[in-house]
């Protein structure tokens, strides 16, 4: 497993718990991003796809021509943007596990038939969701889970997808708190460990929506990073930042990320 990292995206709303989509755009040579972890990062994907190929893939028979774009996509903007990186393509494998293979990123293709529906995807870092459920479903199926969405974020969420154009690309941040640092986790338990907050995990993913030119497909890219909460809990601002998150999110948004009482034990922690 890479070792957690520091800090890349804080991803904290000074002002505390948002529901948001947060959107920003993206310029094409930040779509992915390369950093020292990226051959351990490989090596466990590799790992993943030949142990565990059926929880980290998913394949529908759709969005075929998708997936040849999206590594034609991927290697060029490597080569383009990541010239020291080794591009290598093993032809004979599905476009999208190439494509997988080559980059940090988690990739998720949608297609809009009725809805716009996840097609194909290889995801080997979930943040606790199970892939096989949110297969085949749309944008709204896949969310039901997450407190909220149906009545803040579905709507502009359908908007933005449906009128996303191949040259104006978004990027958005996702974070939680976790009592472990593995980057594979595919289990959906929410139950909260009981370990000390100094072995907690702070967990941002780094998000972007890109349409694909040819296709019209949607890639949705998942970057996650994992630092641990003991490294950052020195740093007053992100301290402040993530106990007034912590204690301004809803009740159902702190079950849904089973957070348990990781608030109350953090501010006994830090003596807030
Ligand atoms: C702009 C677009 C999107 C927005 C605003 C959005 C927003 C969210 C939010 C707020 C959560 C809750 C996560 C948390 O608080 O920890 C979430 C979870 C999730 N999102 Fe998205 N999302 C978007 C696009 C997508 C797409 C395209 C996929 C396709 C795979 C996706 C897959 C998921 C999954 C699998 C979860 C976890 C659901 C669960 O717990 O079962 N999201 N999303």
């Amino acid at each position: 497993m890479a070792a957690p990292t520091p800090l890349t995206y804080s991803a904290l709303d000074p002002r505390g718990w948002r529901l948001a989509m947060g959107l920003r755009p993206l310029a094409p040579e930040h779509w992915l991003e390369v950093d020292a972890n990226r051959d351990a990062e490989l090596a466990r994907k590799s790992d993943l796809l030949a142990r565990e190929r059926s929880t980290v893939l998913a394949i529908t028979g759709e969005g075929e021509d998708a997936c040849r774009e999206l590594l034609e996509e991927v290697t060029a903007s490597l080569r383009r943007y990541h010239p020291g990186v080794a591009v290598e393509v093993d032809e004979s494998e599905h476009p999208l596990v190439a494509a997988s293979r080559l980059v940090q990123e988690d990739l998720c293709v949608l297609e809009r038939h009725d809805e716009w529906r996840l097609v194909a995807a290889c995801v080997c870092f979930p943040s606790r969701w199970s892939l096989a459920e949110k297969i085949g479903t749309s944008l709204d199926a896949i969310h039901s889970p997450v407190p909220g969405y149906d009545e803040s974020l579905a709507a502009p969420t359908r908007k933005v997808f449906d009128r996303l154009e191949p040259d104006r690309s978004f990027w958005r941040l996702n974070w939680t708190l976790l009592d472990n640092a593995d980057l594979f986790q595919p289990a959906v338990a929410r139950v909260p460990g009981e370990s000390a907050p100094e072995d907690w995990f702070f967990r941002v993913e780094r998000q972007t929506i890109r349409r694909l030119a040819r296709s019209r497909a949607i890639v949705f890219t998942i970057r996650t990073y994992v630092s641990a909460l003991s490294s950052l809990l020195g740093d007053e601002e992100f301290t402040e930042n993530l106990l007034r998150a912590l204690r301004s999110a809803p009740p159902a948004t702190r079950e849904y990320k089973g957070w348990g009482d990781i608030a109350e034990r953090l501010a006994q922690r830090t003596g807030r």
